[in-house]
Order: C-alpha cells, then structure tokens, then sequence
C-alpha cells in the first residue's frame, strides 16, 4: 500500500510515520526533510540570504542538487544526505524552517521534488509525509491521514524539541515561525496545503503516541481488509 501523511507543521507527522513504517516494515519517506535541504543548498551557496533570493537563479542550481536518503540502522531511522553529505542535523534548525516555505514555493522547485517522491512510490509499501502528498505526488495513495493539533499545544512540542537539540529560543518565537509557515504552505498557488477529500483527519492534542499510532494501524488494518473485499 501506499501512505499518505499530510497536515500543519508540528503535528507529529513524522513521528507517526516513522512509527508506522517501522511496526509494517515499509519504508518512510519524509518529503519535507527534501525541501529542507534544497533551502540548506541555497543558503550554503549565498543565493539564499536572509530570505532574499533571485527565483531565476534557484531554478538555475536545481541541477547541483541531489537529494538522498540512507538508512542508519543504529539509529532505526533514515537520515537526509545532500550531495552526499549527512545533513539530518543541519536541516532541523529554525534558521531553516523559517526559510522553507518560501522556497518550496517555486514551482520548479516542487517538479523536481515531485517527481523523485513518486518515483519512490512505484514500488509500494511507502509511507510519505508533508503538505501535498495525498492531493498531488500520491491522489491514488490507499491511506490518506491528515493530521491537525492545537496550535498552542504544536508550539509547546516543537519548542521542547528544538531546546533538546540545544537551540536557545522562546516559545513565543517558535509560535509565530509555525502560524507562519501554516499561512505560507496554505497560501502559496501551487499545492498549496489542504486535505484531500478522502483523507481521515487525525486531532491528537490529546492523545499520546501510542494512542496516535493504534488509531492509524486501525484505520490502515479497515482499509486493507475493505480493498480485500473489492478484489
Ligand atoms: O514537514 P516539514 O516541516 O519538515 O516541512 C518543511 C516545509 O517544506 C514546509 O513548511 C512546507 C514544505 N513542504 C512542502 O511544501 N510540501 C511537502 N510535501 C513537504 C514540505
């Protein structure tokens, strides 16, 4: 099967994703962790800087852009290489997510990155996360979940995450870096944020992980067992 995860930032996309790809054994692949790094590229090569850029010359140093992922089995989780660098760390950062929106934004930027997250789809058995994948790298996807959370309580979890990676911020900072990037990612003119018509919308303010996770086995378990009958 495949599986698509979409929602707002900081809605534990990821973690429910890893979660599921580790208890069905498929593989994970986290779309933004790829827009992240071709934000790090442009900011490394000085055509990103301090959110100015000329759009011409991104779409120009596209092509010096490779993105992979590795697995890293001490870890139990797949890191992110930019031309052949590990830079799972690097792309964590505020200085990043601040930046992100605005370059996912470009179209070419998105064609390119399309096509390479469909093209890990062909095979099946892959669950993706982001902003468009049930509506436009995935519509066919046999799970659709959207995620949705408490604004306050996605603030409070992104903050303790960054202060554990040892970024000195404050909660009110982080706050307004993620309404941001929610009114970017929803308002931007192509793919922009939205739920798919078939997706199932998953509220966990209030659940735990554990929760979160048995509810999607739950949904992915009826989901097979109604295509068994299809066929
Ligand atoms: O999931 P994330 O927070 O790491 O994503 C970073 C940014 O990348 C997000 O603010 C918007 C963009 N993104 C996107 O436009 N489409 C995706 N499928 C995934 C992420």
């Amino acid at each position: 099967m495949t599986i698509a995860i979409d929602g707002f930032s900081s809605c534990g996309k990821s973690t429910l994703a890893k979660e599921l790809a580790n208890t069905l054994n498929y593989i994970y692949v986290d779309s933004g962790a790829m827009y992240r790094a071709v934000t790090l590229h442009l900011m490394n090569t000085g055509i990103l800087k301090d959110g100015h850029f000329i759009q011409e010359q991104v779409i120009q140093e596209l092509k010096d852009i490779e993105i992979q992922f590795v697995y890293n089995a001490e870890q139990k989780k797949s890191e992110t290489y930019l031309n052949g660098v590990n830079i799972e760390k690097e792309i964590r950062t505020l200085a990043i997510s601040k930046q992100v929106s605005a370059i996912s934004a470009i179209g070419e930027v998105r064609e390119k990155l399309v096509s390479i997250q469909q093209s890990f789809g062909v095979k099946g058995g892959v669950i993706m996360d982001g902003r468009d994948i049930g509506t436009v790298v995935f519509p066919k996807a046999d799970v659709k979940l959207f995620m949705v959370a408490e604004n306050d309580i996605r603030a409070e979890r992104r903050y303790l995450e960054l202060k554990e990676k040892g970024e000195n911020l404050n909660l009110e900072e982080v706050k307004k870096s993620i309404s941001r990037r929610d009114y970017l990612d929803m308002n931007r003119d192509i793919s922009p944020l939205r739920k798919a018509a078939d997706a199932i919308e998953i509220d966990n303010s209030e659940l735990s992980e554990q929760d979160q996770l048995d509810l999607a086995l739950q949904i992915i378990q009826d989901k097979k067992k109604a295509l068994e009958v299809a066929n």
